[in-house]
């Protein structure tokens, strides 16, 4: 197989591994931030598929990773279901607080296959212009995380709002999961179908979700995304990142049906891969502030993880998104020292 990315997610074992980063594209990269002033407003730079095709292929231009993830953001779905999604600078992003599931109009589901096309076609554009042997990831938030912010109408640290609506209305809960979960699977299907590779479910904020919802808002949504994309006929391999979920991820890999997880980096890389089904892919798990001083202390930790994770398939990556204020130098170190790994 031509990507050593693919072959690994297929469950081959790779030295050294493929590697990319999450938020590969994006702020720390002056390319980035070029591109990015010339489209004030961030979901229109999102829509753009020249521009989200130009700034996917720039980390892989500069570092040669294995994987291109597609310029894109999992708030697409909610802009779509007309939450009036918006990024202010400086605050991030701002949505309508959603009171009531039916304010909803669920003919905007119907209509996701037309709002996002052009992430489909930044997908064609990219694919096109990939090295073959470079994969390309498409990917959604996972319906809980997305709840957090058409709940919270922005960021949150606790996610109070989200979490007093699933304990005292459980069953517009579910009606909310629902409607989220099937623009997800719209969203996914169209990226898969446009020439994605793979395909991932960022849940950046299952840890937020108390244990005892989290089979039902965490697991079984992921589980009924991944079924609903086979029997579409839509076999692209899917990467599960639930978040900080510790020990959940032994139950998560059990029933969602993904071919990888990424580890964060508050878990235990070591106890996953003895943990874990042989069968499912790890991807993870460097702290992504491990890469702001770089030098020996990231040398050892990105030691740690290859020992670990060797003879099992893995991917690395960080434990969570590339931060601004990272160092170029310190990511073409990190690389350098992945791809030094076998010898
Ligand atoms: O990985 C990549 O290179 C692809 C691009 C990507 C973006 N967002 C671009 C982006 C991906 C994979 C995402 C996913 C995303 N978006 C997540 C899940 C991953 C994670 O980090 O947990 C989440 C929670 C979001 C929501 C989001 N988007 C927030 C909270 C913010 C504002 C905070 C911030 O970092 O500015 C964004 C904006 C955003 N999405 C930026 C980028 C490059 C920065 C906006 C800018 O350029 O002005």
């Amino acid at each position: 197989m031509a990507s050593r990315f693919l072959d690994t997610l297929s469950g081959t074992p790779h030295t050294p591994p493929p590697v990319w980063l999450m938020r590969q594209a994006g702020r720390y990269m002056a390319d980035y931030r070029a591109l990015r002033s010339s489209e004030p407003d961030f979901i229109s730079f999102c829509l753009n598929s020249d521009k989200a095709s130009q700034v996917t292929l720039q980390p892989i231009n500069r570092f040669g990773f294995d994987a291109a993830i597609i310029f894109s953001d999992i708030l697409l779905v909610p802009w779509a279901l007309k939450r009036n999604v918006r990024f202010v600078t400086g605050t991030g992003p701002l949505l309508d607080r959603l009171e009531r599931v039916t304010d909803i109009d669920l003919s905007h589901l119907d209509d996701i296959k037309t709002t996002l096309a052009p992430v489909g076609e930044a997908i064609q554009k990219t694919r096109a212009a990939l090295p073959v042997d470079t994969a390309l990831i498409g990917f959604a938030g996972a319906p809980w995380t997305i709840i957090t912010y058409m709940l919270e109408g922005q960021s949150s640290r606790d996610f109070p709002a989200a979490r007093k609506w699933l304990w005292a209305n459980e069953r517009e809960f579910d009606n909310l999961l629902d409607i989220v979960t099937e623009a997800t699977i719209e969203f996914l299907a169209l990226q898969a179908n446009a020439g994605a590779d793979a395909l991932m479910l960022f849940d950046s904020w299952a840890s937020a979700v108390p244990a005892h919802y989290r089979d039902r808002i965490v697991s079984d949504p992921a589980a009924h995304i991944i079924t609903s994309l086979r029997k579409r006929g839509i076999m692209q391999p899917v990467i599960g990142f639930p978040k900080g979920i510790g020990e959940g991820l032994v139950r998560y890999c059990d029933i969602t049906g993904v071919q990888a997880v990424g580890i964060d980096h508050g878990t235990d890389l070591a106890w996953a891969a003895r943990t874990l089904p042989e069968d499912v892919v790890l991807q993870g798990n460097l702290d992504p502030l491990a890469l702001i001083g770089g030098g020996t202390a990231m040398q050892d930790a990105v030691a740690h993880i290859l020992d670990v994770c060797d003879g099992r398939p893995h991917i690395f990556n960080l434990g969570h998104g590339i931060t601004p204020e990272t160092p170029l130098a310190h990511v073409d170190a990190l690389v350098s020292m992945i791809r030094g790994s076998d010898i």
